[in-house]
């Protein structure tokens, strides 16, 4: 999926704002060596280099790297896979905010997370957890179905894991989970009417594939009215996020 970094930037800052709140969780000392999985367009990279921190952010996606190099030219930032990293020197920690629900393999990503951390060192994060945006994405298969695209329907983009499951996956690939919290945040989407829309044109592209786009428009106009009940409170729309939290030491 290619990502539009401008957008991302403008519209959904609310990502790495609450990111914000994960970086407490994180507790970066002065001189740690710190590793950003998944850093985006960098705002979060940056607020913990300015903790005194030697971070270096990596990102999938070169369009958000080529903007994120932009935004703080004296950040590190490189391009790779949540799931095939490999650093020469250990780090202290790894923060991952708002982006492990969109790795495929979780088992190589906690792999290279362990062997990239030093012994003691920590896996800090935040993603979405079991039932995230699940009325979103109740409503959104419930239309492509009713236009007679079952096929999108059926996409997949995400994995929400239950905190059982993945805390007993990181135990099985041998951290400690020293905290683990599962927990409702009703998010709020920019732009009223249009909020929808506009996240998933962002996060859900893929389940519109094929389709022409003024039909897409009305899709989408539909699952925003399907939605309309749940997500919109005195005209400001919110989204279901569920969020998984947890600190995983290497022993
Ligand atoms: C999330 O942060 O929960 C999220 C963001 C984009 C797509 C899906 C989930």
């Amino acid at each position: 999926m290619k990502w539009n970094a401008e957008l991302y930037d403008q519209k959904h800052a609310f990502v790495f704002q609450y990111g914000e709140n994960v970086l407490e969780l994180l507790d970066v000392q002065p001189g740690e060596r710190v590793l950003d999985l998944g850093c985006g367009t960098g705002y979060l990279t940056q607020q913990i280099k300015s903790l005194d921190a030697d971070v270096t952010g990596i990102d999938f996606s070169p369009e958000m790297i080529e903007q994120a190099k932009i935004n703080y030219p004296e950040v590190n930032f490189a391009v790779a896979d949540a799931s095939d990293f490999h650093f020469d020197k250990p780090f202290d920690a790894i923060f991952s905010n708002a982006v492990l629900h969109w790795v495929k393999d979780h088992d190589a990503m906690m792999k290279c997370a362990y062997e990239n951390l030093k012994s003691g060192g920590r896996l800090v994060v935040e993603m979405g957890g079991k039932g995230n945006t699940a009325l979103l994405i109740n409503a959104t298969k419930k239309i492509l179905i009713k236009h007679g695209y079952s096929k999108q329907a059926e996409t997949k983009l995400w994995r929400f894991p239950g905190l059982g499951e993945y805390t007993h996956e990181l135990e099985n690939n041998g951290f400690r989970v020293t905290f683990a919290v599962h927990f409702d945040r009703k998010t709020p989407l920019q732009d009223g009417d249009q909020g929808v829309t506009k996240w998933l044109t962002m996060f859900g592209e893929p389940y519109f594939a094929g389709i022409p786009e003024a039909e897409k428009q009305q899709i989408m106009n539909e699952i925003t009215e399907l939605l309309r009940p749940d997500y919109c409170e005195h005209g400001q729309w919110f989204a279901d996020y569920k969020r998984l939290r947890f600190i995983a030491i290497k022993e």
